[in-house]
């Protein structure tokens, strides 16, 4: 682990174990075809449009969206059985945009005066344990455990603005989003697929196809970015959206900006004592990448941890597209958002 270059005994050492925090043993992939399966939902779901071409899965058309399959019924869950709480704080992203990276630095940010930086539970838990997805919780029928959290809450999903229940859209809870130029966004989730099914042929001329059509996991990409940006014009008490490349390159003014945002804005004194530089360290790549919960442990559906942790820079895109390529995907992306304010540079 690498050291951060200031003092770790500044804040108070937890003295508890909380219960909320321990690894997830892995459960039943959601992310397979359900056919063979007893899934809550699954005349509907069967009965949805359905995309085969991103090997080896099978994505359903649901209200706007493709998804695995295995994933609707844990969005259908949140929709029916979800209650939001006024101060819960929902981190919400495209899938590959950056997750693992936000659910670390917020998780550090609010519970920076419960933990200490020599034994907190991101040296020994993945991010996806200390913040889990809601559409996995519900998909698995484990929502006593959303109920168990003391408040505030910090919780996280892929759903879009448009799936989310009135109980999130209308209450208080506040909404963290980040996005990612979706080149990379790309690169990152053919890469995560191909390691995580080694076997299985899907060609990144392939992917490039079907997530230029919007009909990849999660897709499509401009319209779930869209919807996010949209309100986070209309209501920024509400929604803070971030972009994975400005926290990069600015991770301090990102860190202070999400941690007001949250309500938990660092004092003078956190300044001075380097609080915020401790956070950048503990949450950087380099330093999760290399702890051993996250280079040998598995997570949710299988997934190794360490497929979380690929390269964490910006602009990969250049190493795995042609520039004929990337500029029909920048052409596309320029259309679809054209006239809301955001873009991406090149
Ligand atoms: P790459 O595949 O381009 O390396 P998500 O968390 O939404 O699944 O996104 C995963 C992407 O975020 C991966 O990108 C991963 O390497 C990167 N990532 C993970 N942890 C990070 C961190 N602490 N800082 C920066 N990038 C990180």
């Amino acid at each position: 682990m690498a050291t951060p270059p200031y003092p770790l005994n500044c804040l108070k050492e937890e003295k508890h174990e909380d219960p909320t925090l321990k690894p997830r043993s892995s459960s039943a992939s959601l992310f397979f075809p359900i056919e063979e399966g007893d899934t809550p939902h699954k005349e509907l779901i069967l009965s949805l449009p359905k995309e085969t071409r991103w090997l080896p899965y099978v994505l359903r058309l649901y209200e706007g969206f493709w998804w695995w399959e295995g994933i609707i019924p844990g969005i259908i869950g949140i929709q029916q059985r979800f209650k939001a709480r006024p101060n819960d704080i929902l981190i919400i992203s495209f899938p590959k945009s950056g997750t693992t990276w936000l659910k670390s630095l917020t998780f550090s940010i609010m519970n920076r005066h419960k933990y200490g930086f020599t034994n907190h539970p991101l040296l020994r838990l993945s991010p996806h344990d200390c913040v889990r997805f809601l559409e996995l919780i519900y998909g698995q029928g484990e929502e006593s455990y959303v109920e168990s959290l003391t408040s505030p809450r910090l919780l996280c999903c892929h759903t879009p603005y448009s799936c989310l229940p009135d109980c999130i859209t209308t209450s208080e809870c506040r909404i963290v989003y980040v996005c990612r130029d979706p080149k990379d966004v790309l690169v990152s989730a053919w890469y995560m697929d191909k390691n995580y099914m080694p076997n299985v042929p899907l060609s990144f001329n392939q992917a490039f196809e079907v997530f230029c059509e919007g009909r990849s996991g999660a897709g499509p990409i401009w319209d779930h970015i869209l919807q996010y940006w949209n309100e986070s014009l209309r209501r920024p008490d509400k929604f803070l959206f971030l972009k994975y490349e400005e926290m990069m390159a600015e991770p301090h003014q990102n860190l202070r900006k999400l941690a007001e945002f949250i309500r938990c804005p660092f004092s003078e004194e956190e300044e001075k004592t380097g609080v915020i530089e401790q956070i950048i360290e503990l949450c950087s790549f380099k330093n999760l990448k290399e702890l051993d919960v996250n280079k040998k442990g598995e997570g949710f559906s299988n997934i190794e941890n360490e497929l979380f942790f690929r390269k964490g820079v910006v602009g990969d895109w250049k190493n795995n597209m042609s520039p004929e390529m990337a500029e029909r995907l920048d052409e596309i992306t320029r259309e679809k958002l054209h006239g809301c304010g955001l873009t991406f540079s090149r």
